[in-house]
């Protein structure tokens, strides 16, 4: 396959661009959703600084900022929390799907099936009509919780609880999935924790939304392509796997010897280094905040001291290399403190970082061209055909 210059017009070969692995800085796309300083460790959600957005702004609000480019009127963001309130049931037919899915399943597997079998339910009426644009947003915010908390009931062989309309959108979730209300303090903070989570321009699962949306598929399988991408261990499911990391080092004290025998094993720390930051990345920061408040009001986590020894002692080895605590680093002993199960961090990922998929969904709608890269063949050029009798048998597969 040959690409065409967009310039001239010529086309280019394959080799003469030149391989970039993992496209790093190669830009595929042009976007106006978030903007990243990744030397000074700086982040903005439509010209809004991070920081500002989780001090004063709620997710749904934040959603509605990234979807739509602008923060919503008072009255916008009623309307906008009113329809969420009113979506957030599911049908019993994905509850009773989701019963017969293993207890044993990762929820990450489940939300995929659920949130790709939501395309079942709500027929495909022309993507670009805007009133379909709106329900799917909202179809999605507001049933992808519901969905992750039904699961967690359902593998525990309980029946799944119905969102209470007199709670907020995170103190609902919070509710669903521990079957108490949760006190103010923790709706608040995991609130902040769904902000800092819901956009970080084009990594891997937001590009792969976008090139599911290419192809003008529902937003659905958009989205449940783009779940399946967040949760490698590389991906969002690194908060998951810093948690483990930080309970097998166990002891403040063994935090260095641990990092060397990982740095010499070439071993990865989880929850450190980013593409884009060269620094601490600002969402660990804010996010060690929250859970500096968190152990203030309930007593803290053993493994905090475990993780600020190892973020101080990583400094010498992997700082002098740009390689910081990023968001996954932080995020899991928030999660852990309000009472979360390990593997539903990335799920809970999920909830938030839906709200970037769709601004990238409808962003890749307004300026849409497929997907469609090249690759630099590397295989035998032209083989004849050997009847079976005349082939080697393999010495392995
Ligand atoms: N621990 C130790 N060394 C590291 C780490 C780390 N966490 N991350 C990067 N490096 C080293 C790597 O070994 C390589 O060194 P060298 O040049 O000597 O071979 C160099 O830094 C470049 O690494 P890379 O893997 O080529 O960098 P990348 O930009 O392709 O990968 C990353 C970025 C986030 C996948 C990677 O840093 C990583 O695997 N981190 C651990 C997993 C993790 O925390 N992921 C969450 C990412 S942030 C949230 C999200 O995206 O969901």
């Amino acid at each position: 396959m040959v690409a065409k210059d967009q310039k001239t017009n010529h086309h280019l070969d394959p080799t003469e661009i030149g391989l970039r692995p993992g496209l790093e800085g190669v830009p595929v796309t042009q976007s106006a959703i978030c903007d990243i300083d990744g030397v000074k460790g700086e982040l903005r959600y439509r010209g809004y600084p991070i920081a500002e957005l989780a001090s004063h702004s709620s997710f749904l609000e934040t959603t509605y900022l990234l979807i739509w480019g602008d923060l919503p009127s008072p009255q916008q963001l009623r309307d906008f929390e009113r329809e969420v309130q009113m979506h957030r049931r599911v049908s019993f037919r994905v509850r009773d799907m989701m019963k017969c899915f293993p207890a044993s399943g990762h929820p990450m597997d489940a939300l995929q099936s659920s949130a790709a079998s939501l395309g079942l339910f709500y027929s495909r009426r022309a993507i670009d009509d805007p009133q379909y644009v709106y329900d799917a947003v909202v179809r999605l915010i507001a049933k992808i919780p519901t969905m992750v908390a039904a699961f967690q009931l359902i593998r525990k062989g309980q029946d799944p609880i119905q969102p209470r309309d007199d709670l907020a959108y995170s103190a609902n979730f919070l509710y669903m999935l521990t079957e108490r209300e949760p006190d103010p303090l923790s709706a608040r903070i995991f609130d902040k924790c769904l902000i800092l989570h819901a956009e970080h321009s084009l990594n891997a699962s937001t590009f792969s939304a976008r090139v599911t949306a290419s192809t003008l598929t529902d937003p659905y399988a958009v989205i449940a392509s783009a779940v399946g991408t967040l949760a490698g261990p590389l991906h969002g499911g690194a908060n998951e796997d810093v948690i483990k990391m930080l309970e097998d080092i166990g002891d403040p004290e063994q935090a260095n010897s641990y990092l060397e025998k990982a740095i010499a094993k070439k071993q990865k720390i989880m929850g450190f280094g980013h593409r884009e930051y060269k620094v601490k990345d600002p969402r660990a920061s804010i996010l060690q905040g929250l859970a500096e408040e968190l152990f203030a009001r309930f007593g803290k986590d053993e493994m905090y001291d475990v993780a600020r020894t190892l973020e101080k002692q990583s400094e010498r080895s992997l700082g002098k290399k740009g390689i910081y605590p990023n968001v996954d680093f932080y995020s899991g002993l928030v999660y852990r403190k309000l009472g979360i199960p390990r593997d539903l961090f990335t799920p809970v990922f999920a909830i938030s970082r839906v709200a970037g998929w769709l601004a990238h969904w409808r962003e890749q709608l307004g300026a849409n061209r497929i997907f469609r890269p090249s690759q630099i063949y590397t295989g035998e050029k032209s083989r004849k055909w050997k009847q079976a009798d005349d082939r080697l048998s393999p010495t392995s597969i």
